[in-house]
């Protein structure tokens, strides 16, 4: 697949708690800084620092993926938690007492190029008539949010919308004078899996199709932004394997070691995209690797 970008978020910043905004807002960064660039045929949103005149020049020459995260607190935050209609309290660190805050103030600066300062307007109107849509774990629950919360302030409340389908698997934000919907599809896995439950998947023995995926990504076809993650779901060492269907008592169950699993799943979701994606419309991204969140106040005495 080869529009397909890898966005790797370091794992060795070593801490381990509290991470959940922060990835939310910085990897929603890279991907905005992408649709920015790439869909930008006069490519003046980016400023390139050696002032090259095409923008084909440009593009090549500005990789984002090159870049460093610096302090800015005068630019950012770029939207106050409290102000975002949308945000959900599994995100909201500063509603639930945290009081380091400059978590927020983190910028993404690539080497080669300034990025424009974002803006909602801008990023809407790239978004016009468009599908952006999250897959994943609630890492990209937390990047959807971040990024609905990123328009939310420019959209008068009579001209948005927010549903569930799915029995909450599905959200869709949609921005109606714009056309465009900003959605997020539960599938931790990504393939099926007995952890597909939105709200109950907290099971002890994780089963998974391996080859079961349509279920899923029927609602993924026609996305013209797929932003994919998955990788926390997977870190144990074993997995039970499931042949046949969830469904059916005829199944073949059998336990597999993790990277066998994490491997045939990914086969599956890849030879899915190559199918049923047409990459000149729409432009994937997939990240993996990534740090964990978890609460250690049990621990911390
Ligand atoms: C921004 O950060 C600098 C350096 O940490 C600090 O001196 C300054 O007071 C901060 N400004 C604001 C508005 O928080
Ligand atoms: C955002 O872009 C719109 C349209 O180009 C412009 O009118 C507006 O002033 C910009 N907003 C900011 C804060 O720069
Ligand atoms: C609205 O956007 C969808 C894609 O998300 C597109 O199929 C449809 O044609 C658009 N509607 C109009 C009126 O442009
Ligand atoms: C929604 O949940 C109900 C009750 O658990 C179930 O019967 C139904 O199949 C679910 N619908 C979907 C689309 O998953
Ligand atoms: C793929 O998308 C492009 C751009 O939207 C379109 O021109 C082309 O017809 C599409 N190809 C197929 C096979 O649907």
């Amino acid at each position: 697949m080869a529009t397909t970008k890898q966005l790797m978020v370091p794992a060795t910043w070593g801490i381990r708690s509290s991470f959940h905004s922060l990835i939310a807002l910085l990897v929603a960064f890279l991907v905005i800084a992408s649709i920015y660039v790439t869909q930008n045929s006069s490519g003046v949103l980016v400023e390139d620092k050696t002032k090259s005149k095409s923008s084909g020049d440009l593009l090549s020459r500005c990789n984002l993926f090159s870049g460093k995260w610096v302090f800015d607190n005068k630019s950012y935050p770029l939207y106050k938690e409290k102000e975002c209609t949308f945000m959900s309290d599994q995100l909201a660190c500063e509603k639930f007492g945290r009081k380091d805050l400059n978590y927020q103030n983190w910028r993404w600066q690539p080497h080669q190029c300034d990025l424009p300062r974002f803006n909602a307007t801008v990023l809407l109107e790239r978004l016009r008539n468009k599908r952006l849509m999250f897959v994943g774990d609630s890492l990209n629950r937390g990047q959807w949010v971040s990024m609905v919360c990123l328009v939310d302030s420019v959209i008068p409340p009579g001209l948005q919308s927010m549903h569930q389908y799915r029995n909450g698997s599905l959200h869709i934000f949609k921005a109606t004078e714009y056309n465009a919907t900003i959605e997020f599809y539960w599938s931790p896995l990504l393939v099926e899996s007995n952890s597909d439950d939105p709200v109950y998947h907290r099971v002890d023995d994780r089963t998974v199709r391996v080859q079961g995926i349509e279920k899923h990504a029927r609602h993924w076809t026609d996305a013209d932004i797929l932003v994919f993650n998955t990788y926390l779901w997977w870190r144990r060492a074993q997995m039970t394997v499931l042949w046949g269907s969830f469904e059916r008592p005829d199944g073949i169950y059998k336990r597999v070691e993790m990277p066998r699993v994490y491997e045939m799943a990914l086969k599956t979701w890849s030879d899915w995209l190559e199918v049923h994606v047409n990459r000149t419309k729409t432009q994937m991204f997939f990240m993996s690797m990534s740090p964990t969140h978890e609460k250690y106040t049990t621990i911390l005495t």
